[in-house]
């Protein structure tokens, strides 16, 4: 029987959205219910059709002047809100209907390195131009500012005179493929 549903927002490529669906494929009490995305040409879009995952696309007007997108949840009725690459703030009366459900993933360890318009490639640019000797990941939970909510989980890896921002987002992907899911387990299964 299914029991714990998932709903995910994702705003770009998605490798993320794709290796958590993959990861809970054979679950048979964790289902990811839907792709929620507010941009139009996603690739994650197109991992949403190949994975056979419903998607649901909204703009700017829906997400912040209507109750579009959060009717769509309410229907769907998550266990947990996953936020993997999703770019945009999350409005009040999502946060305020689902807070402690809702956790985000940052490719950095914050406090350091977050905050609006560190996202992305910006992040792994700013680490390497401030000379890190170490990054990694931060899943927390989300509230109404970026990258504030109460940290859930780190992981770091080391960086030394070899890298460039490349390399540290291919690290830093690496940790997420393999923690992002296990965290997620965790929490539904609390
Ligand atoms: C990831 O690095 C995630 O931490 C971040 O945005 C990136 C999304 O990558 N916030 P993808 O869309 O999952 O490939």
């Amino acid at each position: 029987m299914i029991d714990k549903n998932i709903v995910i927002f994702a705003s770009g490529s998605g490798s993320n959205a794709e290796n958590i669906a993959k990861y809970f494929e054979k679950s048979s009490n964790v289902k990811i219910k839907a792709i929620f995305c507010n941009k139009p040409d996603a690739y994650v879009l197109q991992r949403a059709k190949n994975l056979n995952i419903e998607s649901f696309l909204f703009n700017k007007e829906d997400f912040y002047n209507s109750e579009k997108v959060l009717n769509k949840l309410k229907e769907i009725k998550p266990d947990l809100i996953v936020l993997a690459g999703f770019l945009w703030l999350i409005p009040e009366n999502i946060i305020n209907e689902y807070r402690g459900k809702i956790i985000n993933i940052h490719p950095a360890l914050l406090p350091k390195f977050g905050g609006k318009g560190m996202f992305g490639e910006n992040v792994h640019r700013a680490v390497f131009e401030n000379k890190e000797t170490k990054t990694g990941i931060t899943i927390h939970y989300v509230n109404e500012k970026y990258d504030e909510g109460d940290i859930i989980f780190q992981a770091e890896t080391k960086i030394d005179e070899h890298d460039t921002p490349q390399s540290i987002a291919e690290k830093v992907h690496a940790l997420e493929y393999k923690f992002f899911p296990k965290i997620i387990e965790e929490l539904l299964n609390l």
